[in-house]
């Protein structure tokens, strides 16, 4: 099913958004920029004018242009060498040169260099226009194809989710039948179960599997900036806002937009997404006309939503909008018979990757792979496996080569016969201690994670931090 999408676009002139294109004009003569301008914005383009090469470049660095009109001499810079540069900068970049009447060398130069087309001063406006209209139709249809190869490779790949637990093969039969259709989707799961593998899954077996899937990590991302980085901006909108920039609901107009995290959002933010899921239309920051989109939602949180909901930190309505439809990923704990499958799968993913043959685990190997909780999930799995392909020698994977915990070596904890000196309480503390370092360990140090991997309150971590002097070694990973 592929819903017609309106979009209410306020006129190019005033955000610098256009559907027709946007185009970027580089010269040192005002007349000659304004003219061109005039000219492209008459017939429906987003225009920006740089009046030398580095200004140009810093523009294109900015932001995405279909088309840059380059004047060969300008006194900054040798218009070829700054067309190297700016494809450098972006490759599928269509730059048409713009030379003066009469030096065909220039024109020769320009063309070998890579640029798409030349017009000659003085110039006739059909042509020109023409030319314009030609070289951004070809851009926008490589970029089509680009889109389309990197989505048949991702279809490919889909073949990469492995379950024969029955909740997994419970999640297939709901992602077959729920992707059709444009419902919100809500993923549920701690971390590392596979929450972002789904919602590829559903994308690509939807209709909008030729669209953008975007992701955004919506709890790591200041608000101020998330909301930016979701509505767009126009230009001028806030002080550094000194160029126009689409945001990711437009972005993924017609595709899917993936909310990671959703669970730590602000009640801010929160109240402006529950205005885009009800009639899917939002404004660009410092905008004043609505825009409406298309796009699939699909949300992804490893915290309690309803326990959020109850506690104030989450909207009520929003949780409802989001809940349309849910699928819990269930942790690696509860579908122990996926770990051989999942095992497997990877040693000959890495084994591959790394240019060996094929590994296989030991019976002994494979034991307290099925023993261990996994607070990790299929995350921790797969490093663990990656991990012990890289340290083998030969085909065989054994249990030497498996992480530490994995096997249950208590690898840093003082044995208990040293520690004659010491109360319970304090073997009790140093244990404590032990354990909480290792989960921060591998939360990165990301004491949000640890918390929830826990399951006790951010708080609480914290309380126990100071009380046993952690020494937080690195700040979260992102
Ligand atoms: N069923 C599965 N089959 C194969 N690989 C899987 C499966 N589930 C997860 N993985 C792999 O495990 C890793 C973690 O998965 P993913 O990023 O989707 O988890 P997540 O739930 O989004 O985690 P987080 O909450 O930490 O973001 C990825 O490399 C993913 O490819
Ligand atoms: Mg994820």
């Amino acid at each position: 099913m592929s819903e017609a999408a309106v979009i209410t676009r306020p006129p190019a002139s005033e955000t610098g958004y256009s559907s027709r294109g946007s185009v970027l004009i580089i010269d040192d003569e005002a007349a000659i920029r304004e003219s061109l301008e005039t000219l492209l914005q008459l017939e429906g383009y987003a225009v920006e004018c740089a009046a030398g090469g580095e200004e140009g470049l810093a523009r294109i660095a900015e932001r995405s242009f279909d088309l840059v009109l380059l004047d060969v001499a300008l006194p900054d810079r040798d218009g070829i060498d700054l067309l190297a540069e700016i494809h450098h900068q972006d490759p599928q970049l269509v730059v048409i040169m713009i030379t003066a009447y009469g030096t065909v060398e220039n024109a020769v130069r320009a063309m070998q260099a890579g640029a798409t087309n030349f017009v000659q001063k003085p110039w006739d406006n059909e042509k020109l226009l023409a030319d314009v209209r030609t070289a951004i139709g070809r851009r926008r249809a490589e970029e089509e194809n680009i889109q389309l190869k990197r989505a048949l490779k991702q279809r490919y790949n889909f073949e990469n989710i492995v379950g024969k637990s029955e909740p997994m093969l419970r999640i297939f039969d709901l992602v077959g039948h729920v992707a059709a259709s444009r419902s919100t989707i809500l993923l549920q799961g701690e971390s590392g179960t596979g929450k972002e593998l789904i919602a590829k899954a559903i994308h690509l077996n939807s209709s909008r599997r030729d669209r953008p899937f975007v992701a955004v990590n919506t709890g790591s991302t200041p608000p101020d900036l998330l909301e930016s980085t979701l509505f767009g901006h126009i230009k001028g909108a806030f002080t550094s806002a000194i160029a126009s920039k689409k945001g990711l609901f437009e972005i993924a107009d017609h595709g899917t937009l993936f909310l990671d995290e959703i669970g730590t959002m602000s009640l801010d933010t929160q109240s402006k997404i529950l205005r885009v899921l009800q009639d899917r239309k939002f404004m660009h920051l410092g905008g004043v006309h609505e825009v409406q989109v298309d796009v699939r939602i699909i949300a992804a949180t490893n915290a309690d939503l309803k326990q959020q909901v109850k506690e104030g930190k989450f909207r009520e309505d929003l949780f409802y909008r989001l809940n349309v439809i849910t699928i819990d990923l269930p942790p690696l704990r509860q579908r122990k018979e996926d770990i051989p499958l999942l095992a497997a799968f990877f040693l000959k993913k890495y084994s591959k990757e790394n240019n060996r043959p094929p590994a296989s685990l030991t019976p002994e190997a494979l034991r307290p792979l099925l023993a261990y909780s996994w607070p990790g999930n299929v995350r921790e799995l797969e490093n663990a496996i990656e991990r012990a392909v890289v340290l083998s020698t030969g085909p065989e994977i054994s249990p030497e080569l498996l992480p530490d915990p994995i096997v249950g070596r208590a690898a840093a904890f003082p044995p208990l016969e040293h520690r004659r000196d010491a109360s319970l309480f304090d073997i009790m503390e140093d244990c404590e201690r032990h354990i909480i370092v290792d989960m921060l360990e591998k939360c990165g140090w990301n004491q949000t994670e640890a918390a929830e991997r826990f399951r006790i309150p951010l708080s609480t971590l914290n309380q126990k931090i100071k009380r046993l002097n952690i020494e937080i070694k690195r700040k979260g990973r992102e």
